[in-house]
């Protein structure tokens, strides 16, 4: 969140998923593996592509769809107490004006008069002088840069004076110039102006939630690391809403209290259970279960406990109004670094948007029989770098199998399960095959593959991640059974044809493991 905006362990025990050795080892890897299996693209490469945007291949949009839909059944359809909403991507200006978008959402940026490279402040002077730059402001980063003499780093001449850059997107809308709106840099704030009518529509009383996923757009000052900082992105974000005495009253925090999170505070670095983070007052019940909520469900992912951790706001970084701020950070190759950012924001926006719009936006809580502002938790979940940072976790190159293998939770990965003929020109092989992915196909992603050896088929999806491959052998014919390989093992077992489906479906379920067959 980088804009003036601005051992009783209880670890979830993550499967086999995930080990830092065989990792892709830095981001131009991942980024040509994405391009080479059809994740993902540069936008319009056939003119030379477009910083910060990228095009999500076959692959990478069912995966992306795939944890788009985890995260939307866990956190908005699995619940009584959070809706959803598909708000417009360009809306009303005042809007933006009244959240302090236009005004203040902007970076610091410095540029090069000779070569013209433009860049962000504070990332030059954090990679210069390896320091933390957070919360510093333009006169302060200024003074660094002069002080320690950073020129440019690529023609080393000296810089311009840094200066503020709203990151916001205009747009004209309609034929008059002049009507200015604005891409949306974030979901959050089309919760904010549908708050009441959501609330009353569906009937929800405090504390309640409200979900959107969905593009947003920031004209980032220097975009890169691939789908990390990218100009336009999706967000998942909930405003959770509770009445302002009840912030410490969360019923629901006792599913997470004894999981265990590593912690980058102000001052120390630790780990620590949810409920002792809450005694600690590092932040409110409610805050605690949100960002525990998400640290969780990473966890069950198959991300291991040493690549995850929560980062603690410092106080200058805090925007005035709020009252913590956490981040829950992945180990990637290029260090510790940002994927979900979860902030206890007060009654800012509802407050902000009461003002701008002069309507009344306050909630009557039947419960206390009071009309109040309620307070608001905002989880936010960037789904790009959800995406980068599982791809990073489940890329293992197996130097026994000399291949990729891309151990993807089940629930996410693209393809469910691929279906051959061991003898890619027999016809029964063929047939029978055939008719196997048309009665999977009705519940699952599943590809028919007949070309090149078996092994050559093994390893084309082991390297996208398919966890079952399902082979149609010459005993198939007569015995009516086929084999199933399991991706993370290699281990194969018979199955009968007729409990196929069923055994498939345990398997992605979690409800069987492999190797109970
Ligand atoms: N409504 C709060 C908000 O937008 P943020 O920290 O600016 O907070 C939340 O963004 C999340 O959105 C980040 O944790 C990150 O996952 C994602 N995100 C933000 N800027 C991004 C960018 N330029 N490219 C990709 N993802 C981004």
């Amino acid at each position: 969140m980088p804009h003036s905006l601005n051992p009783t362990t209880n670890y979830i025990n993550p499967s086999s998923l995930g080990t830092t050795d065989n990792m892709a080892q830095d981001i131009e890897e991942m980024a040509s593996f994405c391009k080479k299996k059809g994740f993902v693209f540069p936008s319009a490469e056939i003119y030379g592509g477009i910083a910060g945007f990228y095009d999500y291949g076959p692959l990478g949009t069912e995966l992306k769809n795939n944890l788009i839909a985890a995260l939307w059944k866990r956190f908005v359809q699995q619940r009584d107490d959070v809706a959803g909403i598909d708000g417009s991507i360009i809306t009303h200006a005042s809007v933006w004006k009244a959240s302090g978008h236009v005004d203040c959402f902007e970076d610091v940026m410095v540029e090069c008069p000779k070569c013209k490279q433009r860049m962000r402040a504070d990332h030059l002077v954090e990679e210069k002088l390896k320091i933390s730059v957070e919360g510093v402001d333009a006169a302060g980063l200024n003074k660094l840069i002069t002080d320690n003499k950073i020129g440019c780093p690529q023609c080393k001449s000296p810089l311009t004076e840094a200066k503020k850059f709203n990151l916001m997107f205009d747009v004209n809308v309609g034929p008059v110039k002049g009507n200015t709106s604005y891409l949306r840099p974030e979901t959050a704030q089309l919760i904010f102006t549908n708050f009441k009518l959501v609330a009353e529509t569906s009937r929800l009383k405090l504390p309640f939630g409200i979900a959107q996923v969905g593009k947003a757009f920031r004209n980032e000052i220097s975009p890169r690391d691939f789908l990390f900082r990218t100009r336009e992105f999706e967000q998942f974000e909930i405003e959770f809403f509770v009445h302002p005495d009840r912030i410490d009253d969360c019923e629901m925090l006792k599913e997470n209290n004894s999981l265990m999170m590593n912690a980058k505070l102000e001052k120390e670095e630790c780990q620590m259970t949810v409920s002792e983070a809450v005694k600690k007052k590092l932040m409110s019940a409610w805050h605690a279960y949100w960002i525990s909520s998400f640290y969780r469900l990473f966890l069950e992912f198959g991300i291991p406990p040493e690549s995850l951790r929560i980062r603690q706001h410092h106080k200058d970084e805090l925007a005035h109004y709020a009252r913590a701020c956490f981040d829950i950070e992945y180990k990637f190759p290029f260090g510790w670094k940002e994927i979900h950012g979860c902030a206890d924001r007060k009654n800012f926006d509802i407050t902000q948007h009461s003002l701008h719009s002069k309507k009344d936006l306050s909630f009557f809580d039947e419960e206390t029989k009071q009309r109040v502002v309620p307070d608001v938790i905002e989880p936010s979940q960037g789904i790009g770098r959800a995406f980068l940072a599982l791809l990073f976790n489940a890329y293992n190159d197996d130097k026994e199998r000399e291949n990729v293998v891309l151990k993807l939770a089940p629930e996410l990965a693209p393809v469910k399960a691929a279906v051959f003929p061991l003898l890619s020109n027999n016809d029964e092989q063929g047939t029978m095959a055939k008719g196997i992915v048309a009665e999977l196909r009705k519940d699952h992603v599943v590809k028919y593959d007949r070309s090149g050896s078996i092994g050559r088929r093994y390893a084309r999806n082991d390297e996208i991640g398919t966890p079952y491959c399902i082979t149609v052998d010459f005993d198939s014919l007569t015995k009516k059974d086929v084999t199933i390989r399991d991706r993370d093992t290699t281990s194969q077992k018979r199955v009968k044809r007729a409990a196929l489906a069923d055994t498939l479906r345990k398997l992605l379920n979690k409800e069987l493991a492999f190797k109970d067959l």
